[in-house]
């Protein structure tokens, strides 16, 4: 299996839960993406990477009925948790289809976007400088590429994870592939990546969520994202008792977790 196979499959199991476990994360990051990326009624936009349609659905009310928004993800799970939401809200105008981002060129051909999203998505890719690269092509003279990458956890999640991880440990078998390919470093490295694509007026700001997690919530919570890549190398037949040792290692109080995320945006 290759690394992207891997990764569709990771999030195709996530998918049934990911941002449906109470303790929500993705939503307000991608309203705060939709924000700064300012889409227009009557507008095209590109949701590459769209999970289960955190962003694409704010895209597509602030588009309305005369614009459009394509959203393209690798895991056909979250696809259709995304066109379940469309179908929902009614929102006719956007559509959602399963396919490789870094491929959207081939799989809309001669299409061009006012806006490009990749929300919580480029450390996935094998190489976020060509995929900033081939989204920027996908762009309207004048359109606008958007991103949010999770780039900073604060102490208190730290806390969590080394607690995590020692309650875990005697049953993972450590066998898991790595999902994150790369952890993008300082805020130049994205504007270089974004000025390197051929983008002008490229910015970066951190923005901080924080985000409360009670000890029961957390065992759904590493499963619902790319976190379960450690989890799945758990026997099944170990999970209920991982899951006790794990709670039993939790202190009862609330963690308060602060998530730096960092948006950037660039212009063609
Ligand atoms: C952390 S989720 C973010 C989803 C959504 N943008 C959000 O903000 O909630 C990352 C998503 O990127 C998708 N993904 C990873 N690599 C991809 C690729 N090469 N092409 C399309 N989607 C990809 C995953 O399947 C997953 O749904």
């Amino acid at each position: 299996m290759n690394a992207k196979e891997y990764m569709a499959g990771l999030f195709d199991r996530a998918s049934g839960t990911y941002e449906r476990v109470g303790v929500p994360f993705f939503a307000p990051v991608a309203a705060e993406l939709v924000r700064r990326a300012a889409p227009r009624p009557g507008d095209q936009v590109l949701d590459a990477g769209c999970g289960t349609g955190a962003s694409l659905v704010p895209a597509a009310h602030a588009v309305g009925p005369t614009g459009r928004v394509v959203g393209l993800d690798l895991a056909p799970g979250m696809v259709a948790a995304a066109a379940a939401e469309i179908g929902r809200q009614g929102l006719s105008q956007a559509t959602v289809l399963v396919g490789d981002a870094e491929r959207a060129e081939e799989l809309l051909p001669g299409e061009r976007f006012d806006v490009v999203l990749a929300g919580m998505m480029l450390y996935f890719l094998p190489d976020p400088s060509a995929a900033v690269r081939s989204m920027a092509g996908l762009l309207r003279p004048g359109g606008r590429l958007a991103a949010s990458l999770l780039v900073r956890s604060s102490p208190s999640e730290a806390e969590l994870l080394g607690l995590v991880e020692r309650a875990l440990e005697p049953y993972t078998t450590g066998a898991g592939s790595a999902p994150f390919q790369h952890q993008l470093g300082g805020p130049e490295e994205l504007t270089g990546l974004f000025e390197e694509g051929g983008l002008r007026e490229a910015a970066c700001a951190d923005v901080v969520f924080e985000v409360t997690i009670q000890a029961e919530q957390v065992w759904d919570w590493l499963w619902s994202a790319a976190r379960r890549a450690s989890l799945e190398t758990i026997p099944e037949s170990l999970r209920p008792e991982a899951r006790a040792a794990l709670e039993a290692s939790l202190p009862q109080e609330p963690f308060v977790l602060e998530r730096t995320v960092r948006y950037a945006t660039g212009r063609l």
